[in-house]
């Protein structure tokens, strides 16, 4: 696994020209339009990187997006990997593996996500500051030890003085902001009403299908990591449908957006 994460790392830095960015951005379903305001430097289709999986959802494009962003250089994900695709924990998180080896010190995360916690509502940006993992560990089976420990602590793993830079952003652009506990599930299937009330007496304000294992591997390997969550559906709601999800993530992408070219131009 390290030789084909370090192999990718090499295949990228020679289409890059050694590009070094310093933080890593994965993109949720109808959060895509971050990208348009990278100074874009340079862009790779997964599929031309060697073992990189390929997104197959649709909403979800496929490439690593190399560019200036909020003044730092940054590589964002356009489409990320999901465990109900079919891939293995391991395949789910082997780009933040990559990125790791391209140098970044901060990752940035974002999803769509189900509201459970009754004062939420459509729309609203839920700064995540805890989770519930209950997708399979992307860490089970033999420690790399060069990548990090095997008993990694998850305390702090949404790093507190982001969650405050993102607070101090938040009021001065005027943007309203959620904080709260996601919990990952494996999906693909949507909540069923208890499983929804199952997600709350948990603990859980938010509930969706991805994060939680690239926090787990950005964790593991001692990176800071700063996740929102758009909040597209309630639990309270009739129905909820991708098509919903992808249209509420446009809504709210602007926002988020600016939320995180705020807090990298102050990293
Ligand atoms: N449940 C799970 N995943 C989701 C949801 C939801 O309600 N909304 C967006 N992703």
């Amino acid at each position: 696994m390290l030789e084909k994460i370090k192999h990718a790392a090499a295949f990228i830095d020679g289409r890059t020209s050694g590009f070094r960015p310093e933080v890593g951005i994965i993109l949720g379903t109808g959060l895509g339009g971050l990208v348009d305001h990278i100074a874009i430097r340079h862009s790779i289709e997964y599929a031309d990187i060697p073992d990189f999986p390929v997104s197959t959802v649709e909403g979800h494009k496929g490439r690593l997006i190399f560019g200036e962003l909020g003044g730092r250089r940054i590589v964002a994900m356009q489409g990320r990997f999901h465990y109900y695709e079919g891939y293995t924990p391991q395949q789910v998180v082997f780009p933040v593996r990559v990125m790791k080896f391209l140098g970044i010190a901060r990752l940035f995360v974002s999803n769509a996500s189900g509201g459970t916690n009754p004062t939420f509502r459509v729309g609203d940006l839920m700064v995540i500051n805890d989770h519930i993992n209950l997708i399979p560990n992307p860490l089970i089976g033999p420690n790399i030890e060069e990548l990090g420990p095997r008993f990694p602590d998850m305390k702090g793993a949404y790093d507190p003085s982001l969650i405050a830079l993102a607070t101090e952003i938040a009021g001065k652009e005027g943007i309203k902001l959620q904080y709260g506990c996601y919990v990952g599930l494996t999906g693909p299937t949507f909540e069923t009403p208890q499983e929804y009330h199952y997600v709350r007496a948990i603990g859980g304000d938010a509930v969706g299908m991805s994060t939680t294992p690239e926090i787990i591997a950005a964790r593991h390997m001692g990176i800071p990591c700063f996740g929102v969550s758009i909040i597209t559906d309630l639990a309270s709601d009739d129905s909820v449908s991708h098509e919903v999800v992808q249209e509420q993530g446009r809504r709210a992408e602007k926002e988020m957006t600016r939320l995180f070219i705020g807090m990298l131009a102050e990293l």
